[in-house]
């Protein structure tokens, strides 16, 4: 090259040199900065994968407790229902002595004055012959007449004629 003198090529070929080797260590620092910025990204995702586990247990004990207790609501609410069914025909027994009063079918007013109790839910009946046997029910005057009638009888029979009550 015209011109071109061994200082100029020494000078171009150490600039070269220096170029190569700055590229080369800015190569060097953008793997090094993107080996860490991977590190970090595989710490991060271990960590959060940590914190899923952690979260999916939670998850999974809170659906067994809750799995428990609606067993603890259904398993006495099966035995009621069982019962309920075995004391049909008690209750239907038991409303013998009622029906002088409020009819076979349930449909007479009691004495010309009770409210009909055919067609009441046994809830609702259950609740009225419980007040009536601890003396704070007295619709017409005569809820004294209903405390005799209900007072020898206990819980479970009282549901059972409200039962059968239920269904007239
Ligand atoms: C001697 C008659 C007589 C007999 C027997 C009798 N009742 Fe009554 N019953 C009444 C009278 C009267 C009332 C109204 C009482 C009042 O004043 O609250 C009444 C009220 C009721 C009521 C409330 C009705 C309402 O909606 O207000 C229910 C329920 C009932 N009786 C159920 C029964 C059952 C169950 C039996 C049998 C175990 C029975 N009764 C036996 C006379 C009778």
């Amino acid at each position: 090259m015209a011109g071109c003198s061994e200082e100029t090529k020494k000078a171009a070929a150490e600039t070269t040199k220096a170029t190569t080797e700055t590229v080369s260590s800015a190569a060097e620092d953008v793997k090094t900065s993107a080996h860490k910025a991977v590190e970090a990204a595989k710490e991060k995702a271990a960590a959060m994968s940590d914190v899923v586990a952690k979260k999916a247990s939670e998850a999974k004990e809170a659906a067994a407790n809750a799995v428990e207790s609606a067993k603890e609501v259904v398993a006495p609410k099966t035995e009621s229902a069982e019962h309920a069914g075995s004391s049909a025909i008690d209750g239907k027994a038991l409303f013998g002595k009622c029906a002088a009063c409020h009819g076979k079918d349930g449909k007479q007013k009691a004495l010309g004055k009770s409210n009909v109790i055919a067609g009441q839910s046994a809830d609702e009946v259950v609740k009225k012959l419980e007040a009536y046997k601890v003396g704070t029910r007295n619709v017409t005057g005569m809820g004294m007449t209903m405390k005799a009638q209900v007072s020898g009888l206990n819980d479970a029979q009282i549901k059972a004629v409200a039962g059968y009550i239920s269904t007239l």
